[in-house]
């Protein structure tokens, strides 16, 4: 049986992933210690860290084995907010989201070359939203540093760029309106696994939104401005 790590496997996305491999995979579902991670199975060993602490964020690494096959960096949040700038809650979320995935895949690579690293990015990586400067400013660091060590490492690494998903996700933002092309969490894991199995470089999880804003990106702005209207709404 193969060895996947992921971060964040307590819920949303990295909830639905574990589901999709537990019963055939060893899993290591890595949670914050905040949460009440209730579910079991033979093959799940969990543990918890909060990843936006630097002090634990690679610490923890070193209970994993010596062979872990898969490691999913899915662990990340969000905060829809005003425009301004709280030094503190930007380094714990540029921690979590960024600073903590790159120390795991050092690591991880160091123990094992020829693993398969998945990296939970957005599209907001590179279509920012109102509201999200700075998650947005997150992902798109990681996007940019992951494209980087693709030529620079070679190595096995899935980028994975979703959309709206319907998981805490926007709870934990605290976006107060809704948004628009929700996909279901277990629709995009199932997206994930396809792209694991076939060692894909990346995955657009909603291919509607992946080719309209390539070939026609200006189709794109009547969503810009309506979020640009909710902001202004929001935030008044
Ligand atoms: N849902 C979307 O619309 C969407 C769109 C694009 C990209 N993404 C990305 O997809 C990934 C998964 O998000 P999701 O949609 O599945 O949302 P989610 O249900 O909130 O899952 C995020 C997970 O990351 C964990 N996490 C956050 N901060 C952590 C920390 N400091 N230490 C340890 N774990 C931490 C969360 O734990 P807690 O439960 O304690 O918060 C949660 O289990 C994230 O990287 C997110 O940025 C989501």
């Amino acid at each position: 049986m193969k060895t996947m790590v992921i971060t964040g496997a307590s819920s949303g996305i990295g909830f639905a992933l574990m589901n999709a491999w537990v019963d055939h995979t060893h899993v290591i579902g890595v949670y914050h210690p905040k949460d009440d991670f209730t579910f079991d199975h033979p093959n799940l060993k969990k543990i918890p860290v909060d990843l936006s602490d630097p002090t634990q964020a690679s610490k923890w690494m070193e209970a994993l084995p010596e062979t872990v096959d898969i490691f999913v960096a899915n662990a990340g949040y969000a905060r829809y907010e005003k425009n301004g700038f709280d030094r503190s809650a930007f380094e714990a979320m540029i921690q979590t989201n960024a600073l903590a995935v790159i120390d795991q895949y050092q690591t991880m690579k160091a123990k094992n070359s020829q693993i398969q690293f998945v990296v939970m990015l957005s599209a907001m990586a590179f279509w920012p939203l109102p509201g999200y400067a700075l998650y947005a400013s997150t992902k798109s660091f990681l996007d940019a540093y992951f494209k980087a060590i693709r030529w620079e490492d070679e190595s096995d690494v899935l980028r994975v760029y979703p959309v709206a998903v319907n998981t805490a996700f926007f709870e934990t933002s605290k976006q107060p309106h809704t948004s628009w092309l929700i996909q279901d969490a277990n629709d995009v894991a199932r997206k994930i696994t396809r792209a694991i199995k076939s060692h894909q470089h990346t995955l657009h999880t909603s291919s509607l939104f992946k080719w309209t804003h390539r070939l026609i990106p200006r189709a794109l702005n009547f969503y810009l401005k309506r979020e640009q209207k909710k902001y202004k709404e929001n935030f008044k």
